[in-house]
């Protein structure tokens, strides 16, 4: 993969030398204006025509990042790049400060990351986190200077705050480890380290034991085949992909689409060439949970792309993962070579004759990436634009083959799905006591960063009232920095909603019973939960909700915007970022919309210009503010509205959908922050 090789030759120079890229087109028989068309479109690629600096420090400037100070950091004048001119004056090298967008380690924010040309051998780069400007200038003063920099500050050895009553422990050691096993937090999610069994891939085991026991091949059910004789054929059939549709666990990447639906089209698709890429891109604002499963239970996921691999048919399986992670992209290869010494994947996977092979793919970087599509252009050595759909990845992804994209948690919860059934994940959500029959099913992580007093992963039943993970002393134990103003409820995607969400004020019986009807023709169980949501906090009468009493669940947030008829449609991702205080929420939403300006892939039209035109009208709104000459008129509410519909019609992909939100939610829910910036 072209790809592949563009991140080895600027892993070894730290930029792509002409005469490096020349050579890999005459190696490759790839043209070089493909090559160079690939080169040129991720940011994390230097050409040497660029000229890049031989020294570089880049400073996450989103959301968490942006709230702990790094505008200040980044300041002309008075900032780091103040310090990189005087230090290229000084030295003769180039020495350079700009901004990135997120590096996954917003729980310890600002996180910074430091390369220089010729990295020393084995290194990478170097990410330095929670450091004051002077602590960051002495670092950049000590690259310059050819001097050893302080020690970076690794995952391997921070340990993320989790679940109090979850602590890490180092897992049972087993013959075919290399290298000690990392401490990993006693999640659910982790089935081995939970059973103190060793990580001997026991549910691919079991699906090959399976296999081998058939008195005939599994075959994929006939094309005519649906709705409850499907249903009847796979549960007889294909018992433990059954088990992932028992357990409904949806896709943790966002979209959340069940992951039973992806693996059983990929199943039933025709052909022998199918591919399994699991999602490791990880690179929305405030999310890092994929971080430590990879780093701390790589096994779980490369366990999970096997699983999905056989179970579908497919005779590859990938793991795409951001180049930021260097640490967890080394764990993953380690582990995948562990799996192949024990016989889990491979050229015949447990003695079934069948082969499966493994790989991780260091992603050349963007935030677009992660959207699947991009990934797998990006994977096919494209430019990672988003491809317009139909036809779906299921029938025609990589390769034009049949592919499950799965996200890394995802992948991650298969193995004790097969091991225990799809019933025992389902069971872990939450319930409320009583009536214990209004439940919502299973278990899901979530990153967590801003002010609480305890930023990291946990492990939460789906369904767990926001206040528990915020105050809960088992959780985040409590908002800090003042009282509640804002969450941010999935990234920057959903924009940031208010501690108290105005709501529909006609909300009455006949309103309500509608809602729980249409709700309850989709799911019993969530038309329960909505009932009891409304009369336990919404009595009649009442002007908000309280955003911590809504819980953490997908499908309650998407009944929200019909049911409380909410200006702008709520969104539940995996990173929770929470702003307390008097922070200036007009300030964070020009940051939101700055963020999906830079990393739109410039594809369509409308987004690539309406993400500026976005932040020029914030960037506007808060000019004015702050030069005490707010605007009172209703202009920019209207432009953001048109915007945002032309956006909704226009864009393929879901980054042109949501870039809007931010300044949507700031002016539905904070208009008093564009009249005066709060104190
Ligand atoms: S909506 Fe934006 S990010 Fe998505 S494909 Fe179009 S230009 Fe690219
Ligand atoms: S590391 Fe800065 S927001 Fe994620």
């Amino acid at each position: 993969m072209i790809v592949q090789r563009l991140r080895e030759i600027q892993n070894r120079f730290g930029f792509l030398p002409d005469a490096e890229l020349k050579k890999l087109a005459l190696d490759s028989g790839v043209p070089l204006y493909r090559i160079e068309e690939v080169s040129s479109f991720f940011p994390a690629f230097k050409l040497e025509r660029t000229n890049p600096p031989q020294i570089e420090m880049r400073v996450c400037r989103d959301m968490t990042c942006h709230l702990r100070g790094a505008a200040d950091l980044l300041d002309e004048e008075n900032g780091l790049p103040a310090v990189a001119r005087a230090l290229s004056d000084e030295t003769g090298k180039t020495v350079c400060v700009e901004g990135v967008s997120c590096l996954g380690r917003c729980d310890r924010a600002p996180a910074v990351w430091v390369e220089k040309l010729n990295m020393p051998e084995g290194e990478h780069a170097w990410v330095y986190t929670k450091k004051t400007q002077e602590q960051l200038a002495g670092i950049l003063s000590a690259v310059a200077r050819d001097e050893d920099p302080p020690p970076a500050d690794s995952d391997e050895t921070y340990a993320a705050h989790t679940n109090e009553n979850r602590p890490y422990s180092v897992p049972v050691k087993d013959p075919a480890d290399e290298h000690p096993p990392l401490a990993a937090p006693g999640w659910s999610l982790d089935v081995y380290g939970r059973q103190r069994w060793p990580r001997d891939y026991r549910a691919v085991k079991r699906f090959t034991d399976y296999l081998k026991n058939l008195a005939r091949p599994l075959l994929a059910p006939p094309k005519e085949l649906g709705g409850k004789d499907l249903e009847a054929y796979v549960q007889r059939w294909h018992p433990m992909l059954w088990e992932l549709k028992t357990a409904n666990l949806l896709g943790m990447g966002g979209a959340g689409a069940p992951a039973y639906q992806k693996w059983l089209d990929v199943w039933r698709a025709p052909g022998t060439e199918k591919y399994i890429v699991c999602n490791g891109d990880e690179s929305e604002p405030g999310t890092f949970k994929d971080r430590e499963i990879l780093l701390r239970m790589p096994h779980l996921v490369v366990e999970g792309v096997i699983l999905a691999g056989i179970m579908t048919g497919a005779t590859a399986g990938y793991i795409y993962i951001r180049h930021e992670y260097h640490e967890q992209i080394h764990a993953v290869r380690e582990e995948i070579e562990r799996a192949v010494r024990i016989g889990a994947c491979g050229e015949d996977v447990f003695g079934t004759g069948r082969a499966f092979t493994v790989e991780a793919f260091e992603s050349p970087g963007g935030y677009i990436c992660g959207e699947q599509s991009a990934l797998i252009e990006a994977m096919e050595d494209k430019r990672g634009q988003p491809r317009n759909r139909p036809p779906e990845l299921t029938t025609n992804g990589l390769r034009d083959k049949p592919t499950v994209v799965n996200n890394v948690e995802t992948l991650a919860w298969a193995p004790g799905i097969v091991l225990f059934g799809g019933d025992k994940y389902e069971m872990g959500g939450w319930r409320l006591q009583p009536p214990a029959t209004v439940k919502l099913g299973g278990r899901r992580l979530f990153s967590v960063s801003g002010d609480v007093a305890k930023p990291g992963v946990y492990e939460v039943a789906v369904g767990l009232p926001l206040r528990e993970l915020l105050e809960g002393k088992k959780y985040c134990g409590g908002i800090v920095n003042g009282a509640l103003r804002a969450v941010a409820t999935s990234g920057p995607s959903g924009g940031l909603l208010p501690a108290r969400i105005p709501i529909d004020k006609t909300l009455d019986d006949k309103k309500r019973a509608d809602v729980v009807k249409r709700i309850g023709e989709r799911s019993a169980a969530d038309a329960a939960y909505m009932e009891w949501f409304l009369k336990t906090f919404v009595p009649m009468g009442t002007t908000h909700i309280d955003l911590l009493d809504v819980p953490l669940d997908l499908t309650f947030y998407r009944n929200m915007e019909s049911t409380f008829k909410l200006p702008v449609e709520p969104m539940l991702g995996a990173a929770l970022v929470v702003y307390a205080g008097n922070v200036d929420i007009l300030d964070q939403a020009v940051n939101f919309t700055e963020f999906y300006r830079n990393e739109s892939c410039g594809k369509c039209v409308p987004c690539r210009l309406g993400s500026q035109k976005l932040v020029q009208i914030g960037t506007d709104l808060m000019a004015r503010r702050d030069a005490g000459k707010p605007v009172t008129d209703p202009s920019a509410k209207t432009d953001i509205e048109q915007i945002t519909k032309t956006l909704k019609l226009t864009s393929i992909c879901g980054l042109g959908y949501v870039a809007p939100f931010p300044l949507a939610t700031a002016m539905a829910y904070f208009a008093a922050d564009f009249q005066k910036k709060p104190t």
